[in-house]
């Protein structure tokens, strides 16, 4: 086996997508930058897709493996065999961890390697480090939260500007928020299963995907969106993880918020989570959730208007 260089750090990649390549272009854009913060340089191992690369040589030559094929099959298999030779992994994988994480997570411990995901759940929002590390020691009692950016796209574009639900999904996967089949989006599968990943890490039991009753927003109507805005409510497909009677209830379900709520201004692609603890009060953490780099937003507010 080669042994790790000490100066580099090998990254092989699996999947070569959307996201693996945002992932791969960023990684050769920021390697001096991330060298010069950790002191060691990332290099790509490896790129293995279906076309290309062979699983096993990328694994042999990499530190740490890479996951952002989505799915469950080969996805399951490759992470565990990457965890069972000793590999680091990162995944982005939503569905694997709300399957499999129980295993995934056992794994890793006994081959004393690290699993992280922190991009499986509201894209760039910071939320699964802050509830695994940061409030470590808070006893949590409710998350809550926007999880699902299509949607939250297709309800927003519905209220502001009378588009068809059709239309806004349409336009949700032009842009690239939406999965490849957004049957997961809509029906509130996608923000189930990283409500199961929240929870798990909130709470410390383990969800499985099977036990979250989720609802979606492909029943709602243009009435149920002209009712909530003529009442000054917003309509958000919201996810709530939170301890019930001894117990845990997660679920998620199209919800009617008021506008003062910390959730009701999240609009466009935008995911928002709410968590909730005796020792902290609140905190909403809010930020991108779907589709890759863009533009900044011009800033509205009044410290920055030149
Ligand atoms: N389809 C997902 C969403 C992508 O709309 O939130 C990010 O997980």
């Amino acid at each position: 086996m080669t042994s790790p260089s000490s100066s580099a750090f090998r990254v092989g990649l699996l999947g070569h997508g959307t996201v693996g390549s945002a992932f791969h272009a960023l990684l050769e854009e920021r390697a001096e930058a991330i060298a010069a913060s950790v002191g060691l340089r990332p290099e790509l191992s490896g790129v293995l897709t279906r076309g290309r690369g062979d699983f096993d040589d990328i694994v042999e030559r990499s530190d740490l493996v890479v996951e952002l094929m989505g799915g469950l099959d080969p996805a399951y298999e490759h992470v565990m065999r990457a965890i069972r030779a000793g590999r680091h992994v990162v995944t982005a994988n939503k569905q694997l961890l709300s399957h499999h994480g129980e295993e995934l997570y056992a794994a890793a411990r006994e081959h004393g390697v690290q699993l992280r995901f922190e991009a499986a759940v509201c894209g760039v929002v910071p939320v699964i480090r802050v509830i695994h590390e940061t409030l470590a020691a808070a006893h949590i009692q409710r998350v809550h939260g926007i999880v699902n950016g299509t949607t939250n796209f297709i309800l927003s574009e519905m209220t502001t500007t009378g588009a068809s639900y059709e239309d806004a999904l349409a336009e949700a996967q032009r842009l690239g928020y939406a999965e490849a089949d957004p049957t997961d989006d809509v029906s509130g599968r996608d923000a189930a299963a990283k409500m199961a990943i929240l929870a798990r890490l909130a709470f410390g039991a383990p969800v499985h995907i099977d036990h979250v009753p989720y609802e979606g927003i492909e029943n709602l109507s243009a009435e149920d969106i002209a009712y909530a805005r003529e009442l000054g409510l917003s309509l958000k497909l919201v996810g709530s993880a939170e301890r019930v009677d001894g117990g845990i209830a997660v679920r998620v379900f199209p919800t009617f918020l008021y506008a003062q709520h910390p959730l009701a201004a999240v609009n466009g692609s935008f995911n928002a989570v709410t968590i909730e603890s005796p020792a902290i009060t609140e905190i909403t953490l809010s930020g991108p959730g779907a589709g890759g780099p863009r533009r900044p937003r011009r800033c509205s507010a009044t410290w920055c208007r030149r």
